[in-house]
Order: structure tokens, then C-alpha cells, then sequence
């Protein structure tokens, strides 16, 4: 038995860190991350793999005494070993991370991220080689002189970011989200960036970092991510992504496979999970099925729950909050080309909707398969029985 199978097995985890100092979040000198309760049963990814699925998360860096989801937190690190067979840098591999400068690169901290992870027999996703966003280019680009021939310039910053990022850890990464949320969903259009008023057009950006991608990382699977969703008011993304995605075939542009990030969520004020449940599949399937009747695969990039609209009472609002990812899970499950599916994080303890959408009565978000004390809830449960479900489909198919 390899060592991921053994420790997916693992049932008495009782992991307890300690971790001195004050932890980002956690009052008192000497911060006590509580012990992760034994969950009798086979982990996630164990389950998921006969059906050729796997099971994967982000992981945050580690800072000096900060509790946080990293794999230097021993609770985190235990549940990651015992539901995960694949993992993706939360925030290390963007630009603002590794890149501090135009001449510049820091990959200290993802570096620590993949050792971490690689000990641990997980297979890792680079994200992101480009947020096409200037709210999240790092000050310096979006000011960046481009000077007399901004075009050859831009494209030459943009191909050595690839490179170096790709180069660096050839095999080692499996998986890129190549370009990350590229479309406006206020209109559909593709977001104009300091790179694509340097070089010409969105379009030009797209296609030399997935064209750079393909070269220095022939092996990787290319994927463009983004946040599109089913819900009325959605429409306008949707159809830009569409739009996206037929240009890239188009121009013959080398991307495999969309990223659906799917951080669902119920939002309006709602007493009836069911009618937000019926409201999925028509939109829902109709975008997938034009998204796959163009040869791209799938990708759940990062899955997690937003409960805003939900009544606060705790055991009412995790069923119902199970009983929605279970009916998004079984659509996103039923296309066989998708073999992925990474949660944005384990635990409600280190999730970004704690303080990104905080819900209006105040209360913790509970959108992740563990709650903030590490005990799985009905939404674990959920993930665990649709992936038990699942039909069973072929591996995702290797790059030579
Ligand atoms: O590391 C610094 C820290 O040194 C500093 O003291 C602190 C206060 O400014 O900021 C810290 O950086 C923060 C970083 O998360 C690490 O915690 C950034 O400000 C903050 O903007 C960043 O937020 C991340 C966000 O992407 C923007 O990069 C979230 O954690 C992360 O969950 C979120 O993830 C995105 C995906 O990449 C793309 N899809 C949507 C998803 C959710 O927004």
C-alpha cells in the first residue's frame, strides 16, 4: 500500500498543533488549533479515484505563527492526507507573489508549498500563470513603461513569466490555469489589462501565455479558469466565456480545458433550498454542453459553498446547504470529461468567505466539507456520497 492510500485510510487523526504566538485569528498567547475528531471510512480522493476521479485543495503558505491552511499546520496537513490526492497554491504562484518585479522573481514560498505537498504524494496545479485582471497585476506592471515598441515588450515580459514559471518545475506541475478570469461578467467582453493596451487586444494575451505554456510545458494540461454561474444575471458571462473559448479554437490556440470554479452559492434570502436546486440544470447544462461540444475538458478549480441566503439555525442551514452541493456535484459529475475536482480550501477555519462575503446576520460562513473545530458536516457527506455515485469514466487523458 503506497503511502497516500495508507494515510487516506488513516482514521484516528486527533492531530493537535500548538503553535506558538499569536495565530492570525485565534485570541491568546499560544494558540491552540483544536484535534481533527477521527472520521472512520476512506478519505475523499480515495473514494473518488475507482471512478476516475481525484480529489484535491488549495493550500496557503506558511507564515510564523499564523493558523492557517498550509501544510506546515499539522490539523490542515491531516486532513489534506487523509481526503486529497492533488493540490493547487491558494495565492503563491501568482503574479503578485513570484513576481516583485519586472526583473524579478521570488518562488520561495510556492517552492515550500510543493516540497510540502510532493512529501505527501500529492500532484500539484499551478495557479495562475495570469489573473487577466489589473485589480490583481501587481502595482509595478499595471504602471509598467512599455516604451517605443510596447507590443514586442509586453509579449516578451508575458513569455518570460511562462517560461521561468514552467521551466522551473516542469513535471513537477500537471496542470495550469494558464489564464484566470479573463471576462468582464458585468458585459461578457474580455478584460482590457496594462498587457492588452500594451500588446493590442485581450486576444493576443490569451494566445501567446497559452502558446508559451504549450511549449515550455508540453506535458501540462492547459486550462482557462473563471467564476461564470447558471443563476438569471448570469447570461452576459456565460456567454463572453462561450465567446472565449470559441475564439481560442478559432485561432487554433492550445487550451484543453475550462476551469468551472463553481464557488456556488444560494444568495437571495431563500426558504426552499429545493427551488434553488431546480433552478440549475436548464442554464446550467446548456453552457457545459456547448463547452464540452467544443472539445474542452472540465475542471472544478475551486468548489466551495456561499450560504448568505440561508437562514442562520446551523443544523437546517448545513443540510440544506448539502443538499444544494449535491445537486450542483451530480451535474458537474455526470460529464465524463471531468476526471478533477479541487475544494478552495478544507475547513470553514481558512476559508477566503470569512472575510471576502462575511453573511449579513454576521455569522461564520459554513461553506466547506469541515467546519472551524475540523468535524465534517453534512456537506462533507454530500461530496462524499456524489463521488460514490458518480459514473465511473477513463483517466484523464496524458499529454505526451
Ligand atoms: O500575504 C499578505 C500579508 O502579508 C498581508 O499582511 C495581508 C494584508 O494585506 O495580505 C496578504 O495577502 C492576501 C492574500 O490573499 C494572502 O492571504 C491578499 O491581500 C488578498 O488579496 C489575497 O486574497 C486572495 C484572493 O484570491 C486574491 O488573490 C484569497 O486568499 C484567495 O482565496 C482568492 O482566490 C481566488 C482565486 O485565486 C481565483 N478565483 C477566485 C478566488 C476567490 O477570490
Amino acid at each position: 500500500m503506497d503511502r497516500r492510500a495508507m494515510l487516506a485510510g488513516a482514521g484516528a487523526l486527533g492531530a493537535v498543533a500548538l503553535l506558538p504566538g499569536h495565530a492570525a485569528g485565534l485570541a491568546g498567547p499560544a494558540s491552540r488549533i483544536p484535534a481533527v475528531p477521527p472520521l472512520p471510512g476512506p478519505g475523499l480522493d480515495a473514494v473518488a479515484r475507482p471512478r476516475g476521479l481525484r480529489i484535491g485543495t488549495c493550500l496557503a503558505q506558511a507564515r510564523p505563527g499564523a493558523d492557517a491552511g498550509s501544510l506546515a499546520n499539522p490539523a490542515y496537513a491531516a486532513l489534506v492526507e487523509r481526503d486529497c490526492g492533488l493540490a493547487v497554491p491558494e495565492n503563491a504562484l501568482k503574479w503578485q507573489a513570484v513576481r516583485p518585479g519586472p526583473d524579478r522573481f521570488d518562488f520561495a514560498g510556492f517552492d515550500m508549498i510543493l516540497h510540502d505537498a510532493e512529501r505527501r504524494g500529492l500532484a500539484m496545479r499551478g495557479h495562475t500563470l495570469l489573473w487577466h485582471y489589473d485589480k490583481w497585476f501587481p502595482r509595478w506592471l499595471i504602471e509598467h513603461d512599455f516604451g517605443a515598441h510596447p507590443v514586442q515588450a509586453a509579449e516578451r515580459m508575458l513569455r518570460r513569466h511562462v517560461e521561468t514559471v514552467c521551466r522551473r518545475y516542469g513535471t513537477r506541475i500537471t496542470s495550469y490555469d494558464v489564464v484566470n478570469e479573463a471576462v468582464d461578467p458585468a458585459d461578457g467582453s474580455m478584460r482590457s489589462t496594462a498587457l492588452s493596451r500594451a500588446m493590442g487586444s485581450p486576444e493576443a494575451v490569451l494566445d501567446v501565455a497559452f502558446h508559451t505554456a504549450r511549449a515550455a510545458a508540453p506535458h501540462a494540461e492547459l486550462v482557462y479558469n473563471d467564476y461564470m454561474s447558471w443563476e438569471a444575471g448570469n447570461e452576459k458571462h456565460r456567454e463572453g466565456v462561450l465567446r472565449l473559448l470559441e475564439g481560442l479554437r478559432r485561432r487554433g490556440t492550445p487550451v484543453d480545458a475550462l476551469g468551472v470554479q463553481s464557488h456556488i452559492g444560494v444568495f437571495a434570502p431563500t426558504t426552499s433550498v429545493e427551488e434553488v436546486v431546480a433552478g440549475i440544470a436548464p442554464a446550467w447544462r446548456s453552457f457545459l454542453d456547448r463547452v464540452v461540444a467544443m472539445g474542452y475538458r472540465l475542471v472544478v478549480t475551486e468548489f466551495d459553498v456561499r450560504d448568505r441566503g440561508l437562514a442562520a439555525a446551523i443544523p437546517q442551514r448545513d443540510r440544506d446547504v448539502a443538499a444544494f452541493a449535491r445537486a450542483y456535484l451530480d451535474i458537474m459529475l455526470s460529464y465524463p470529461q471531468l476526471n478533477d475536482l479541487l475544494c478552495w480550501g478544507l475547513t470553514d477555519r481558512y476559508s477566503w468567505l470569512r472575510s471576502f462575503e462575511p453573511r449579513p446576520d454576521g455569522q461564520a460562513t459554513r461553506g466547506l466539507p469541515y467546519d472551524a473545530d475540523f468535524r465534517a458536516k453534512p456537506l462533507y457527506v454530500a461530496l462524499r456520497d456524489a463521488l460514490a455515485a458518480a459514473p465511473v469514466r477513463p483517466p484523464r487523458p496524458a499529454r505526451t
